[in-house]
């Protein structure tokens, strides 16, 4: 399982890239609206930082606006994938966009069904959001589950992309249930790392080699 960052935030990205783990990014309206820059900018800027797919995200209703967004986001650069919604005009204008050789993000899927459909129109990534469907007090994890299942059983191409990830344990049940990548806020993959027994121990070790080395000089003297 592939890890993205689900943040426009050059600052946090460019962290995640010296960690080595960063494979990825996904962005929303919401997330560009923090950063303060035009949007085809905050784009360029983001694909020139992060080799992976970086999805951006079209923000027309109309078929026609969305796939017209959709072109101009993907001459920004090779690594666009675009980001339509789950609605009939956005599924509409993500066909359009596979057919014109453009790969995309089927965003904002809350059931299997449409997950379905997203698959059929031959888009690259699915986007399930497990955080939004756990706070109405549906299970998430069980969402993507079914929309695993499915894949694997009708040999669909189109990964599936675990988002709207609220905590290290949302990133640990997609990968046992075989989500393709794994998207989270910055705070998330930063907690990825913590275990106090991990703190715990470099103390211990730091502490174990100062005295070593205290020895070792007192020795010498
Ligand atoms: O990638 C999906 C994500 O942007 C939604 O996350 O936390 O706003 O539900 P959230």
């Amino acid at each position: 399982m592939k890890l993205f960052l689900d943040t426009a935030n050059l600052t946090d990205l460019e962290t995640a890239k010296g960690w080595g783990i960063l494979e990825g990014v996904t962005t929303n309206p919401s997330l560009a609206a923090r950063e303060g820059l035009e949007f085809s900018e905050l784009v360029k800027l983001i694909t020139d930082l992060v080799p992976g797919p970086v999805s951006a995200e079209v923000t027309d209703e109309t078929v026609e606006g969305m796939v017209g967004q959709g072109k101009e986001l993907a001459a920004i650069a090779d690594n666009v994938v675009v980001k339509v919604p789950m609605t009939r005009e956005g599924v509409s204008a993500g066909a359009r966009l596979v057919d014109a050789g453009i790969p995309i993000n089927v965003t904002l899927v809350f059931s299997a069904a449409q997950a379905i459909l997203a698959a059929r129109i031959g888009a690259t990534f699915v986007s399930p959001f497990l955080g939004r469907v756990d706070d109405i007090g549906n299970d998430g994890l069980g969402l993507l589950r079914q929309i695993v299942e499915i894949y694997a059983v009708q040999g669909y191409d189109t990964e599936v992309l675990s988002a709207s990830l609220r905590h290290p344990q949302h990133v640990v049940e997609s990968a046992r249930i075989g989500a393709d990548i794994a998207t989270m806020p910055f705070g998330v993959m930063n907690r990825l790392f913590n275990h106090p027994l991990t703190d715990i121990g470099m103390a211990g070790f730091a502490s174990d080699w100062e005295a070593y080395q205290q020895a070792l000089a007192e020795k010498r003297s």
